[in-house]
């Protein structure tokens, strides 16, 4: 274990694809506390996030890193608390809410399409990655609070992306130093979680003081919502919320959009039928929800870009009792590692698991591997992603709405990107693609 930090730290996704590969679905680390395992047994992880849910917390190290910036919010609360929070929080993410997602995403293409324009005829390179981080940074940014004016919304998702940082480069070293110690990192830290509270604390005020109906529900008005017994959320727990989406929705889309639009440079025949059915949807439209059900080779695309580089790469959970996984006894306060990455690459349930084929999406008797148990990118059971159609519903709308406007390409002789987890599988050297419009 000693000699493997290194590795770990250079490359944390290799080093689980490796002891995966070496020592079976199955791996108890040899280290003394907690006791540790990782889990790549499908049935197994399925009894953790599904049948044996309540045998489980998130009292980890990922997710309380992730509570520095998120507070108890819906991704890292538990028990009771967890239940409230999710009651009060789904409104926000019922039908009508996500419907209007279909509009944000068009007003972001229309703006992109408009700097397309300015393409030389034979293309550019354009660093995609950089590019969906803004586009999807704007989606979720405008369906959380788009009527806000104020300028707070600006400034609360700088301050959410910086106090992300520093969870991010704390979790890069061994040992940090405790958050009350005032270094450069935890002041920034600091800093940040300040910004974030007052600039929710406007919004928040303003919205209460607004009248009802006077512009169009957003997000934040339906989480500021009592429920039918009048409970609703507090302010800081708003606030969580709040931070939590902005976290959660915003590098997770674009991570897989980064990888489809990877994989999709390598393989001009699946990109030339997305544009295809894109351009035959979609025409010169803007694009609307009501196009989502008329793009089934775009959302399979995604899918397989999830399967393929699930963005959220390492779930975590403790275990609250004494319990068997894959014929292994796991003692309570046990530390279990899961990774969508191994089971979705397992050739016991895929065939041919390391190629793209968004095909298999498309036909459910030929893709091999049971949906529920064998992918699950959003997760899985009780804790499953809030916003999976949000991001399903956007994803497939932007590729469609990329893939009819431009072809991308690899730039010859650039080496492709390694896979660099970190929040989320990032490519590592951005996405540097030849762009060229489709006219
Ligand atoms: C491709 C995009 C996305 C992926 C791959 C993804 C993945 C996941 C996964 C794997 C979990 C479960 C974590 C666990 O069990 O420990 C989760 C939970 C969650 N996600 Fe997503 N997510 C995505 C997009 C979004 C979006 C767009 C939002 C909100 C706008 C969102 C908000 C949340 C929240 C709040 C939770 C916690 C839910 C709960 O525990 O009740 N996610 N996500």
């Amino acid at each position: 274990m000693l000699r493997s930090f290194g590795q770990i730290r250079k490359d944390p996704l290799q080093y689980l694809v490796r002891t995966n590969a070496e020592f079976g679905p199955i791996v108890q680390f040899p280290i003394p506390r907690p006791p540790s395992y990782l889990i790549a047994d499908a049935a197994a992880a399925r009894r953790v996030l599904v049948t044996h849910a309540r045998a489980y917390d998130k009292h980890t190290l990922q997710y309380s890193s992730l509570s520095l910036v998120t507070g108890e919010g819906l991704l890292t609360s538990d028990g009771d608390v967890w239940r409230r929070q999710r009651r009060l929080v789904q409104p926000a993410f019922h039908h009508e809410a996500i419907h209007a997602v279909g509009g944000h995403v068009a007003r972001a293409l229309q703006r992109l399409e408009g700097s397309w324009r300015q393409l030389p005829p034979r293309g550019a390179i354009v660093d995609l990655d950089d590019l969906l981080m803004r586009i999807t940074l704007e989606v979720v940014g405008s369906s959380l609070f788009g009527t806000d004016l104020s300028g707070a919304a600006h400034r609360l998702t700088e301050a959410t992306l910086s106090a992300l940082d520093v969870v991010i480069a704390r979790a890069r070293v061994p040992v940090t130093p405790p958050s009350w110690i005032p270094t450069p990192a935890n002041r920034k830290l600091r800093t940040a979680v300040r910004t974030l509270d007052e600039a929710v604390d406007g919004m928040v005020a303003v919205r209460q003081a607004e009248a009802i109906g006077s512009r169009p529900t957003d997000m934040l008005d339906l989480l500021l919502a009592p429920d039918a017994d009048g409970d609703r959320l507090s302010t800081a727990e708003i606030r969580n919320q709040v931070v939590t989406f902005i976290v959660a929705g915003h590098e997770t889309v674009a991570s897989a959009l980064s990888w489809a639009m990877w994989l999709i440079s390598g393989d001009d025949d699946v990109q030339d039928r997305l544009a295809l059915e894109a351009h035959d949807v979609l025409g010169s439209n803007a694009v609307s929800m009501d196009d989502l059900p008329r793009l089934p080779f775009a959302r399979a695309v995604l899918d397989e870009a999830l399967r393929l580089y699930p963005p959220a790469w390492l779930v975590t959970r403790r275990s609250l009792v004494d319990d068997e996984l894959g014929g292994r006894e796991v003692p309570a306060g046990s530390l279990i590692i899961l990774s969508p990455y191994l089971v979705h690459r397992d050739g016991s349930a895929w065939s041919e698991p390391g190629r793209f084929d968004p095909s298999r999406f498309l036909d459910v008797s030929t893709r091999g591997g049971d949906a529920a148990v064998h992918y699950w990118p959003f997760g899985a059971g009780p804790r499953l992603c809030i916003g999976r159609e949000f991001a399903l519903a956007e994803g497939t709308l932007l590729l469609a709405g990329i893939a009819r406007r431009v072809h991308v390409a690899r730039d010859r002789g650039v080496p492709g990107p390694r896979a660099v987890p970190l929040v989320t599988i990032r490519p590592s050297t951005g996405l540097p693609l030849v762009v060229t419009r489709r006219d």
